[in-house]
């Protein structure tokens, strides 16, 4: 898909217009314009940095913001600030995708889905297959970089094994998740 992309209106959006009114969860930043229709604004508390940030500045970056549209989200009310480690670059059997989520993360956000098909149209490295996956849920991922689309068929044909796979466990709030 072809979208002309502005500060105002981007390829996420053009996607979100065509989503029509199903249930999405869409990791963001400050610095772009919120989607419309945010009913929720979480924040990812990553505990350490995602990136180095501005330097010019005391502080460093340690969150990122996922926005909750429309309905259809079900479980126990929890808080809205989700922390989770991010994937570690230099871990041992760390990180495949710049962009890379934790799959505890996502499994966080997946269990307060619906029944339902999960479609991640910027699927990446495959993280939310993953999960969906080790949720028994039917996932379809789309990706535009051949070299992730290898990346996530092989991570979806392995076993999710939270303390020795690809990710860090997570830790939430509420709990060990
Ligand atoms: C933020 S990353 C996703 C990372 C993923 N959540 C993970 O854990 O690995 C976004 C991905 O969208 C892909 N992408 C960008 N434009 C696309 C398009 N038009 N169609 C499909 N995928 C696209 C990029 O190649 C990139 O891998």
């Amino acid at each position: 898909m072809w979208v002309k992309k502005t500060s105002l209106f981007t390829l996420r959006d053009a996607v979100i217009e065509r989503w029509r009114d199903k249930p999405a969860i869409i990791f963001g930043t400050w610095r772009v314009n919120r989607p419309l229709g945010t009913a929720a604004r979480l924040i990812w508390d990553t505990k350490g940095t995602l990136g180095m940030g501005d330097l010019s500045i005391p502080w460093k970056p340690s969150d990122q913001e996922i926005y909750i549209i429309g309905s259809g989200f079900t479980g126990r009310r929890t808080s809205n600030v989700l922390c989770f480690a991010p994937v570690q670059a230099s871990a041992k059997n760390g990180r495949v995708h710049p962009h890379q989520k934790p799959v505890p993360l996502l499994l966080d956000l997946l269990r307060k889905c619906l029944a339902g098909t999960i479609a991640d149209p910027f699927a990446g490295s495959g993280s939310t297959l993953v999960a969906a996956k080790s949720l028994g849920r039917r996932a379809i991922g789309i990706e535009i970089d051949e070299r992730y689309c290898e990346i996530a068929a092989r991570r979806c044909a392995q076993e999710y094994l939270p303390l020795f796979g690809d990710d860090h466990v997570g830790w939430t709030k509420d709990g060990a998740s």
